[in-house]
C-alpha cells in the first residue's frame, strides 16, 4: 500500500522525507510527493513514477517540516494530479488507506462550493480538514476524521501552525522520537537509523507532533499514553550490498530465515502449546504467498497432529460466515501482519470464539494486536515486493507449530528442520535456473505442476514467475492435468514439475510423459535420484539436495524463486518492484 513519512526538527526535511520514502517505496511506487512548510508557506511537489522522480525538485527546498507519500493507486490512476499530498486552503495531507464514503463526502463538499482537482478518495480529507479549520489543526483533524468511513493513516501540515498532526484508523502509523526532532511513518524501516524509540498509534489516535514534543489524543481529544519501545529497524539490514536486486539478496537469506525462525520459536513454544490445548480443528488463512504457506502448514497439521485442518484465502474466509468456535484454532499467516483481508479474517475468528494465532514477520503489526499468540517468522526485513525468505520462514514456523500441536517436543522431526538452513544455503548458492528461465521467458505460457506438498510449491512457483516476469502461468495438481488443462500444452509452453515425494513420483512421471507426447517443453525439479536417472536426457532436470519429503518445500521454493528472478532479469523487468503491485495490501 502507500507509504507515508513526516519529519519536524532542525534538519533538512527534504533529505529526511526523501530517504524515508525510498525505504517505504516497496509499499507502492506509482507516484510520489511531498509537502514542506517553511516561513509559514507550504510548497508541494508531486510526480507520477517512482520516488526518485522527486529528487531534482527537492534540491531547492529549505524546510525543517515535511510530509511525504509514495502511492499504490486505488482510486484514480497514477498521475501527478492524483499523487499525494492533497491540499485545500492552508492544509496539505498525505493519506494511506481507503475512504469508503468518499463519494458521499465529495458530493457534500461540492454542494458547498469546493472544487476537486484529483480523482482520489483522499482529497476529501484535505477539504474536510480545511472546512473545520479555525486556528486549531488538532481540533480540525478530530472533526474531519469523525466523518470518515474506511481506513486511514494521515499526516497533516498547515501554513499557520508549526507542527504535524497525524491520525490513524486501521492503517499502520508510528511515531519516532528524536532529540529536538520527531518523526512519523507508516512503518519502522522508514525510520531505520533515524531514531531509537518509537510508539505505535492505535485506532482512533490523533498525534500532535512538534520538534520538542509529541502529544497523543483519543478521538475525544483526551490525552492518552502509548507504550514507547525500541526502534527495531536497523539501516544496515536494509542495504542492497553488492547484490543487483533485493530479490536475489533475499533468496540468499532464506537459510537465515529458517535458522532464526527455529531459534525464535523457543520464546513462544510454551504459550503456543497452552493455546492449542483442547483444539480439535485448525483453519489456516492468508493471502498470496502466505496462503501458499498455509497449504503446506495444513498438511503438517494433518500429518503430525492428525486433526482436521483447512486452508483458505483470507479474502474468501472472511465473507463466507465460517463455522468456527471453541475447539477451533485459526492460524493467520502474513509477512507484513498488515494485510487487510488477513487482519479482518483474524478479527472475525476471534469474535467467533476461535483461538487466533498470528504467524508473522512483523512483530508490531496489526495482526499481532488481534492474535492470542504470535509465532514469529524471523526472516528479517523483506524489501522486494515478491515474498521469498518470508515464505520459507512461514513454512518453518508452521512446521514447528504443527509439531507443538502434536505434542512432539524433540527428536527426529525437530532435527530434520535443524538440518535445513545448510541445505537452503547450498541450494541458493548452487542452483542454476538460468537456462530454464530463458525457455520460460520465451514461452507462451508456463505450468507448474506437483502433487501434495509439491503442488503447494507449484502454486507458489507460478505466482512468483507471473509476479516478477509477467510470463503467464498456472499452478496445477499434476494429476488434474489430463482433466482439461492438457489441451493448452504445445511446443510453446513450458511445464515445470516439482517431484520430491517418492510415493507419488511415478504418478507425476506419467504426467511428464503426457506433456512430452503433446510436444510441450518440460523441466523437473527433483531431489530423487531414481527420478533423475529416468528423466535425464528426456527433460531439463534441476537437481535439489536430498532431504525428507516434508521439508523439501524449503528447497524447491528456493529453486522456483530463483527461476522467477532469472526470468524477470532476462526480460528486463524490475523484480523488486513489479508493475501494479505493492508489498503490503492494507486495503480490500
Ligand atoms: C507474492 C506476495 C504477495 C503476498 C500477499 C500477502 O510474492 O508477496 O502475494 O504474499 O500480498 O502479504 P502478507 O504476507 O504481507 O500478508
Amino acid at each position: 500500500m502507500c507509504g507515508i513519512i513526516g519529519y519536524i526538527g532542525n534538519k533538512n526535511a527534504a533529505e529526511i522525507v526523501y530517504g524515508g520514502l525510498k525505504r517505504l517505496e516497496y509499499r507502492g511506487y506509482d507516484s510520489a510527493g511531498a509537502a514542506f512548510r517553511a516561513e509559514g508557506k507550504i510548497s508541494v511537489i508531486k510526480k507520477e513514477g517512482k520516488v526518485e522522480k522527486l529528487l531534482p525538485y527537492l534540491a531547492g527546498v529549505r524546510a525543517t517540516v515535511g510530509i511525504g507519500h509514495t502511492r499504490w493507486a486505488t482510486h484514480g490512476a497514477p498521475s501527478d494530479i492524483n499523487a499525494h499530498p492533497h491540499s485545500s486552503g492552508c492544509i496539505s495531507v498525505v493519506h494511506n488507506g481507503i475512504i469508503e464514503n468518499y463519494a458521499e463526502l465529495k458530493n457534500l463538499l461540492i454542494s458547498e462550493g469546493v472544487t476537486f482537482l484529483s480523482r482520489t478518495d483522499s482529497e476529501v480529507i484535505a477539504h474536510l480538514i480545511n472546512r473545520f479549520y479555525s486556528g486549531d489543526l488538532v481540533a480540525a483533524v478530530a472533526e474531519a476524521v469523525k466523518l470518515l468511513k474506511g481506513s486511514y493513516a494521515l499526516m497533516v501540515i498547515c501554513e499557520r501552525e508549526n507542527k504535524i498532526v497525524a491520525a490513524r484508523y486501521k492503517s499502520p502509523l508510528i511515531i519516532g522520537f528524536g532529540q529536538g526532532e520527531n518523526f512519523c511513518a507508516s512503518d519502522e524501516p522508514a525510520l531505520a537509523g533515524k531514531c531509537e524509540k518509537i510508539s505505535v498509534l492505535e485506532d482512533g489516535d490523533i498525534a500532535e507532533i512538534t520538534s520538542d514534543e509529541v502529544t497523543i489524543f483519543n478521538g475525544e481529544l483526551q490525552c492518552v499514553v502509548r507504550e514507547v519501545s525500541p526502534n527495531l529497524a536497523v539501516s544496515s539490514d536494509l542495504g542492497l550490498g553488492d547484490y543487483p536486486h533485493y530479490m536475489l539478496k533475499e533468496i540468499g537469506e532464506v537459510a537465515g530465515s529458517v535458522e532464526y525462525t527455529l531459534k525464535a520459536f523457543g520464546s513462544v513454544k510454551v504459550k503456543l502449546a497452552a493455546a492449542f490445548s483442547g483444539v480439535t480443528r485448525v483453519v489456516l488463512t492468508g493471502c498470496g504467498t502466505a496462503y501458499h504457506a498455509a497449504l503446506i502448514g495444513r498438511r503438517y497439521i494433518e500429518i503430525f497432529a492428525k486433526i482436521p485442518a483447512e486452508a483458505e484465502t483470507a479474502g474468501e474466509f472472511r465473507y463466507k460466515n465460517p463455522v468456527l468456535g471453541e475447539g477451533c484454532a485459526v492460524l493467520a499467516i502474513s509477512q507484513s501482519g498488515e494485510t487487510a483481508d488477513t487482519v479482518e479474517a483474524a478479527r472475525l475468528a476471534k469474535s467467533s470464539g476461535a483461538k487466533v494465532i498470528a504467524v508473522t514477520n512483523c512483530l508490531r503489526s496489526e495482526l499481532t494486536r488481534v492474535a492470542d499468540v504470535v509465532v514469529p517468522v524471523a526472516a528479517g526485513p523483506e524489501i522486494c515486493v515478491a515474498a521469498t525468505k518470508s515464505y520459507t520462514g512461514q513454512v518453518a514456523a508452521l512446521y514447528l507449530a504443527a509439531l507443538t500441536l502434536a505434542g512432539v517436543e524433540g527428536g527426529g522431526l525437530w532435527e530434520e528442520l535443524e538440518k535445513m538452513p545448510a541445505l537452503c544455503r547450498e541450494t541458493a548458492e548452487n542452483i542454476d535456473t538460468s537456462a530454464l528461465a530463458r525457455k520460460c521467458a520465451r514461452s507462451r505460457g508456463t505450468y507448474f505442476l506437483g502433487r501434495d506438498l509439491d503442488y503447494a510449491v507449484a502454486l507458489e512457483g507460478s505466482l512468483k514467475l507471473k509476479e516478477v516476469s509477467y510470463v503467464p502461468g498456472e499452478g496445477y495438481p499434476a494429476g488434474e492435468l489430463k482433466h482439461g488443462t492438457l489441451a493448452l500444452i504445445d511446443k510453446r509452453t513450458v511445464s515445470v514439475f516439482i517431484i520430491t515425494d517418492g510415493k507419488l513420483a511415478g504418478k507425476c512421471e506419467n504426467a511428464v510423459e503426457q506433456v512430452l507426447s503433446r510436444g510441450g517443453k518440460v523441466a523437473v525439479l527433483t531431489n530423487l535420484q531414481d527420478v533423475k536417472k529416468r528423466l535425464k536426457g528426456l527433460v531439463t532436470v534441476i537437481e535439489l539436495p536430498a532431504c525428507g519429503r516434508l521439508l523439501s518445500p524449503l528447497l524447491s521454493a528456493v529453486a522456483v524463486q530463483k527461476l522467477a528472478y532469472d526470468a524477470a532479469v532476462i526480460l528486463s523487468r524490475d523484480p523488486d518492484k513489479p508493475r501494479n503491485l505493492a508489498k503490503s495490501v492494507t486495503v480490500e
